[in-house]
């Protein structure tokens, strides 16, 4: 095992005693200095003082975004604003946005974590870094780029957007690694490609993606057309942004927990109770060393399961396979974009850019799937029609009602894509 940091090869052990320490510590750096987990610890009756096992972490209250809603901007702090080196914050698209805080240290943490990232990722010193995270205060571009100068890269910081240039400094400047979200790493593709370039014989050789979800047949997509071999990077802004899980080279399994900073859970969803290893729901986290925002069983709406170390002694999480909050629920049954992506995928002919649209017919929600053919590929239009639609009743059990729309004339993601759309009420 090549890591950069010790503890990455420290036993269960080791790592579980390292973990109650710092527990402790947080839940108490919590108390004390948060009003919102003394009030919210207090009515749960629990104290930092009661945690002797990891067991006793469920007797503490769970934590929710409508937590950080309430207590807007500032009030989930732990240090006075004088020792917040950096705010950060999420877009805010459901509602206001949510302020995060860093301390020196916090950045040098996150940075720490995410240099471990690229190196697990196959990224070395001297290796050069294209970041098409945005930066700003989404907390990707400037969270990668803080890990990759510490790894001891070249940073290119690029930022999201701009795709023609993206390809143009791609082709001139020839970096190995590109951080990028799935979704953007397609466009930047599409784009390589509108340029004559041959995207599999450019220089890079590794891709970091992640900020969003994305199915086994996207990243085979991705590796294929552009050469590289994809890893799957996971984070969050509340507890810290990228860098919380990576998914290791050496194993590709779904991505490691960097369990000496951040104590994974898995609950179940509907009644918050803490469920066994391998059990699927979702993810909670608990920051185990930040400083300006501790972060005390955080529901993340992430669904997953937590799986042993392979690559790393550490617990992997597995591919997300989307937010409760993302689910579509189509007569009765639960349905994911992710998997509309892996069936469209699967369709030759068909390009990898779709949306969803949701509509009413009565009471009920329909679902249409919008596609577009790959270029040049001479496809039939009715024949993928009824074929993904065969597919996604098939596979996923429910009907879609499936558009071939113009090549070229889906809206392309610039970060995050927006995968599902809701139809005008007449
Ligand atoms: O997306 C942080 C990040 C930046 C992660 C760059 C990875 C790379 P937020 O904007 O706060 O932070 O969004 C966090 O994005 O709760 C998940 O729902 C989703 N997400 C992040 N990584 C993955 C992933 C950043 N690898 C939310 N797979 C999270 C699936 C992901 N979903």
């Amino acid at each position: 095992m090549r890591t950069i940091d010790l503890i990455e090869s420290a036993s269960v052990d080791e790592l579980r005693s390292l973990q109650l320490v710092r527990l402790r510590r947080t839940l108490r750096h919590a108390y004390s200095n948060v009003a919102h987990y003394r009030e919210a610890f207090a009515a749960a009756d629990a104290h930092p003082d009661d945690l002797e096992s990891f067991e006793d972490l469920a007797d503490f209250p769970l934590l929710r975004k409508e937590d950080f809603r309430r207590n807007y901007p500032f009030g989930m702090f732990a240090v006075p604003l004088s020792k917040i080196a950096r705010l950060q914050a999420t877009s805010g698209t459901t509602g206001k946005p949510t302020v995060v805080a860093y301390t020196k240290m916090d950045i040098a943490t996150w940075s720490r974590v995410m240099a471990r990232s690229i190196y697990a990722a196959g990224g070395r010193p001297g290796d050069m870094a294209h970041i098409a995270y945005g930066y700003g205060l989404f907390t990707g571009g400037l969270g990668a780029h803080y890990g990759a100068e510490l790894l001891g890269c070249t940073v290119v910081p690029m930022s999201g957007g701009q795709t023609e240039r993206q390809v143009t400094l791609i082709r001139d400047l020839r970096p190995r690694i590109l951080l990028v979200t799935p979704s953007y790493c397609l466009n930047l593709i599409d784009e390589m490609e509108r340029q004559g370039m041959d995207p599999a014989g450019c220089s890079l050789e590794i891709g970091i993606c992640g900020a969003e979800p994305w199915s086994e047949e996207l990243r085979n997509e991705l590796e294929t057309r552009l050469g590289i071999v994809a890893l799957d990077i996971y984070g969050l802004s509340e507890v810290i942004g990228p860098g919380v899980a990576q998914e290791c080279i050496e194993t590709k399994d779904g991505p490691t927990v960097w369990e000496d900073q951040f104590f994974p859970e898995i609950i179940d969803p509907d009644t918050g109770v803490a469920l066994p290893d391998g059990e699927f729901g979702e993810l909670v986290l608990t920051t185990l060393t930040r400083e300006a925002l501790p972060v005390i069983r955080y529901r993340t709406r992430d669904l997953t399961r937590l799986l042993p170390g392979t690559a790393r002694p550490m617990r992997r999480i597995e591919r997300i396979t989307g937010r409760s909050d993302d689910m579509l629920i189509i007569r009765g049954v639960n349905v994911f974009p992710s998997q509309i992506e892996a069936e469209v995928m699967k369709v030759d002919g068909l390009s990898p850019h779709f949306q969803i649209e949701l509509g009413k017919t009565g009471n009920l929600t329909s679902m249409t799937v919008h596609v577009e053919p790959q270029q040049a590929s001479g496809m039939d239009p009715d024949e993928a029609r009824n074929v993904l639609a065969r597919h996604i009743k098939g596979n996923i059990g429910v009907s879609a009602h499936v558009v071939v729309r113009e090549s070229g004339s889906l809206p392309r993601s610039l970060g995050k894509a927006q995968r599902v759309m809701h139809s005008a009420t007449p």
